[in-house]
């Protein structure tokens, strides 16, 4: 199984989170790669089994320009067998909290075998550490179990 965690980050909170989640992917798999978005292989994109993506929020509750070309690739990929898991951080003083997730998530729903968002306020704390955790479980159950993708994604 191929897994590949794709990230972009500014500030370095995404990153973080994106590093302790690779970390905590090898009690499931040694075959998982951590991409910053503009180093992933697109045309590879469907060799992978599992694509994490990791994203802050821009503007008001915008995608970042950097990761249009990763949804964009979704939307146009031949295939919806992907499990995909969509996770981000952003900021609760704006007005829509981590809104880049949720623009992943609508378009992952339809175009891949969505699993699983989680949303972390900034920098993660150790409390986060056990959420993104059962993100990642989430996310390996449905790979065990691929028919089941009528179930709604799981919010971590
Ligand atoms: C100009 C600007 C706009 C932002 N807009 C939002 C937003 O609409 N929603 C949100 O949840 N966070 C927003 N944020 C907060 C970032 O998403 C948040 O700080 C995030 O953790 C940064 O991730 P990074 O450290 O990986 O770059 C915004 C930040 C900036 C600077």
């Amino acid at each position: 199984m191929k897994v590949a965690i794709v990230y972009t980050s500014i500030t370095g909170n995404t990153e973080e989170a994106a590093e302790i989640i690779n970390k905590n992917m090898k009690n499931y798999t040694g075959n998982c790669y951590l991409y910053k978005v503009e180093h992933f292989p697109f045309s590879d994109l469907e060799s992978f089994d599992v694509i994490l993506i990791g994203t802050y929020t821009w503007g008001n509750g915008d995608i970042p320009i950097e990761m249009v070309r990763l949804y964009r690739a979704f939307e146009t990929s031949t295939t919806k067998e992907i499990v995909t898991g969509v996770f981000g951080t952003g900021d609760q003083c704006y007005p829509y909290f981590c809104g880049a997730v949720d623009e992943f998530r609508d378009m992952l729903y339809v175009h891949s075998n969505l699993a699983a968002t989680l949303k972390i306020e900034l920098l993660p704390q150790l409390l986060d550490e056990s959420r993104m955790k059962r993100f990642i479980k989430v996310v390996f159950e449905r790979v065990q179990n691929k028919n089941n993708d009528l179930v709604v994604p799981f919010r971590v």
